[in-house]
């Protein structure tokens, strides 16, 4: 359908259908399904019946039968026949589970995402989805936020570079083309910076610091052609996100020029009314129409009282019909006034959920994530079983042991009694001569359901005394992660931290497998482990892939997309950290900028992780380049395999600028290369260095480039790099 086609459209819609388009409910309330008495629920909603048949969209239905029935019957009441759109969160994956995205970040390998996004599209566009609620590309620097899991992690220049892979992934070259989802950027904008952590807190950042780290995510996605965004539930200086119009009209759709639908979160259009900034129904319609939301996500006020307001005058209907506009244009886009359906298909569903080539495709972006935090000496098993030189009896303990389900959270389509294999049997399919004695795994309960901890019986891990190599697979439980799932504590439950401890006294080596969605503060227990892999949660494959980087058959190269806290008195603890006028040096001395009781720095730090190999670093050089092109120097380092297993590393390129205008972050990561090396191979690897990398947010909040001193640093990650210093202009 051609612009012009639509804009007959609109011109033929009752002011009542077009608010139709501007509101989402959930399935259950669009009364599609005759069997089923909404009265209630409707009135709950102050919901007119009548207004149903014009229902724009709907969320988190699944299913090709079930979705192009909903549709056949939408069309059927439908006055001018407009298609509802089926939108869901497909987060890391529809029913073939990939990592979550903080995982996915620390594969630092967009391509993964890619690959990832792709798989989840065909899924569900198999379903009968049309849109889904991702890339969510919030910058996240605290740990106790239960969302950091949904996120590719901490750094702005990583995550731009995941979320514009993720968004190729979902959407292709075209949204019509079979097998391919809308994506929706969230959440717009800063929801991962509340206050304390606690989920739909307060926001509050300078602006300088909103576009320095904040904006520049969302803005990837743009680049890359994202279709919808959605805004966040938080504040952004004060102004709810859904109701501000500085974030929407003046940067999103002005100066970013998105022509796109821009969707509230869950809700978020009523929360303005309990934020206090909308005085009633009617204001909320009106702050919310004016900054610019488009689709209102689970409440009534547009519907409800947009018509009033226009004829009061204190609305301009010219903004309903961009609205509408921009969803017709979206539906048109998908392909739907042709095909409704789109690839809605029961046959597509059976043949290509969790089809092998997806399952291969969720091992191998699963294999990339997980993170060796520390080896001394027992990893991989295989070598150390070589070393004893005989069968390994191995002793696994611990709540996620024998857990079949290491989805994580949001993984919404998938059925809780879909699971996979256990660590136990991919441990035993891996090492088939290897003993393997189990003890303390039974399951232990979420903070969300009130169940803290496993139960714990000391004689059970004693018995595993004669074991060559102890594992503990331990962690937080899946549910203690994602939406509203925010902790002041990220230690190990109290069992499992001393399940850890008792199994050091066996005296034997202790391998420590650590699931959850968030940086956890593994210092309590890291003296108690010879080896540490952090697993995050993995999906489908999970299992089968830390047997594999146990056991040696795969070699890990997960680099830390977040940084490690020491404990949860440092937060936020991040690699970017603005500089002081009293840096401490790490001497503890007092009146410098410390504190009494702990160092600055992350346990770990972000970009930090280990292999089986060994990478030596040498002959860093920075060539500065005259002339009007934008790459003003290149950057380069040879990096060696100095062992004897073949392995990936990532060298990382951070810059620091030496003095601006305002205070300057310590180093900020501008490139990174992931490389294979094999066994005793050397590779040179090089960055252009353009003066867009150099740039900066000045205090008047332009973006430019001054000439001066740039430090520029190589390495394997934020802590350990070589610098050189130049002048560049
Ligand atoms: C609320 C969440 O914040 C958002 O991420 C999600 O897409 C919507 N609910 C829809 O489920």
């Amino acid at each position: 359908m051609e612009k012009t086609k639509l804009q007959e459209l609109l011109a033929q819609m009752t002011l009542r259908e077009k608010l139709g388009q501007l509101t989402q409910l959930i399935p259950p309330l669009l009364g599609v399904d005759p069997d089923v008495d909404i009265t209630g629920p409707l009135s709950e909603m102050n919901i007119d019946p009548e207004w149903l048949p014009e229902i724009g969209s709907t969320l988190n239905a699944f299913g090709a039968e079930n979705l192009r029935t909903m549709q056949e019957k939408h069309l059927q009441r439908s006055r001018l026949g407009i298609p509802l759109i089926f939108m869901a969160d497909i987060v890391h994956g529809y029913k073939t589970i990939f990592p979550i995205p903080l995982a996915v970040g620390s594969s630092f390998n967009p391509k993964l995402y890619e690959t990832a996004c792709a798989v989840a599209a065909k899924e569900g566009a198999a379903a009968g989805i049309h849109l889904t609620f991702a890339p969510m590309t919030d910058l996240v620097r605290d740990p106790r936020w239960g969302r950091v899991m949904e996120s590719t992690g901490e750094d702005h220049y990583l995550n731009g570079e995941m979320t514009k892979a993720a968004v190729l992934g979902y959407q292709g070259k075209d949204l019509k083309e079979k097998g391919r989802l809308a994506a929706c950027v969230k959440h717009f904008a800063a929801y991962g910076s509340p206050w304390g952590g606690r989920d739909y807190n307060t926001v509050d950042l300078s602006e300088g610091m909103l576009r320095e780290f904040y904006l520049p995510a969302y803005k990837a996605a743009l680049d890359v052609g994202v279709a919808m965004v959605m805004t966040s539930f938080n504040t952004v200086n004060r102004i709810p996100a859904s109701a501000n119009k500085w974030l929407m009209r003046d940067i999103l759709r002005k100066e970013w020029g998105f022509d796109g639908v821009v969707i509230s979160d869950f809700a978020a259009v009523d929360e303005t009314i309990t934020h206090g900034v909308s005085a009633d129904s009617a204001e909320a319609a009106r702050k919310c129409l004016e900054a610019g939301v488009d689709i209102e996500m689970m409440s009534t006020h547009y519907i409800r009282n947009a018509e009033e307001l226009i004829r009061s005058g204190k609305l301009e209907e010219a903004l309903i019909d961009e609205a509408v506009l921009r969803i017709l244009e979206l539906k048109k886009a998908l392909g739907l006034f042709e095909n409704p359906y789109k690839d809605a298909s029961v046959e597509d569903e059976k043949a290509l959920i969790q089809c092998e080539e997806h399952l291969q495709a969720a091992y191998d972006v699963a294999v990339e994530c997980p993170v060796l935090l520390k080896n001394e000496d027992v990893l991989p098993l295989q070598a150390l079983e070589k070393k004893l030189g005989k069968d390994l009896k191995i002793g696994l303990a611990g709540p996620f042991a024998c857990m079949g389900n290491l989805s994580g959270g949001w993984a919404i389509a998938k059925a809780d009694d879909d699971v996979s294999t256990s660590l136990l049997g991919a441990l035993q399919n891996a090492m088939p001569n290897a003993t393997i004695e189990t003890a303390a795994v039974r399951h232990m309960g979420a903070l969300q359901a009130g169940i803290e901890d496993m139960e714990y019986y000391p004689e059970e891990v004693e018995a595993l005394a004669d074991c060559d190599v102890l594992i503990a697979a331990v962690g937080e439980p899946a549910a203690d992660t994602g939406e509203s799932a925010s902790k002041t504590v990220l230690r190990l439950s109290p069992n499992q931290e001393r399940l850890i401890h008792d199994l050091r006294k066996l005296g034997k080596p202790v391998v420590v497998v650590v699931f959850s969605g968030r940086p956890l503060e593994i210092l309590p227990i890291l003296d108690s482990a010879d080896a540490l892999l952090q697993a995050w949660f993995l999906g489908d494959a999970s299992s089968r892939v830390l047997a594999d980087l146990l056991t040696g058959k795969a070699n890990p190269s997960g680099r830390l997309s977040m940084s490690f806290p020491v404990n949860v008195g440092q937060i936020p603890v991040h690699y970017n950290a603005y500089r002081t006028g009293r840096p401490s040096h790490g001497q503890k001395i007092r009146f410098v900028s410390r504190y009494l009781d702990c160092e600055n720095e992350a346990l770990f730090p972000f970009g930090f992780g280990l292999s089986y190999s060994q990478f030596a670093y040498s002959n860093m050089a920075v060539d500065t380049l005259d002339g009007d092109s934008d790459v003003v120097a290149k950057a380069r380092i040879t990096v060696e395999n100095v062992s004897d297993i073949p392995g990936m590393e990532t060298v990382q390129l951070y810059i620091r600028d030496v003095v601006a205008q305002v205070v300057r972050p310590m180093k900020e990561l501008r490139g990174f290369r992931k490389i294979y090396l094999e066994a005793g191979a050397r590779q040179v690897v090089e960055f252009e260095i353009t003066r867009q990398m150099l740039s900066y947010w000045d205090a008047d909040n332009r973006f430019i480039f001054e000439p001066g001193e740039f430090e520029i640093m190589l390495g394997r990650n934020s802590a350990e790099t070589g610098s050189v210093t130049v002048s560049l202009a």
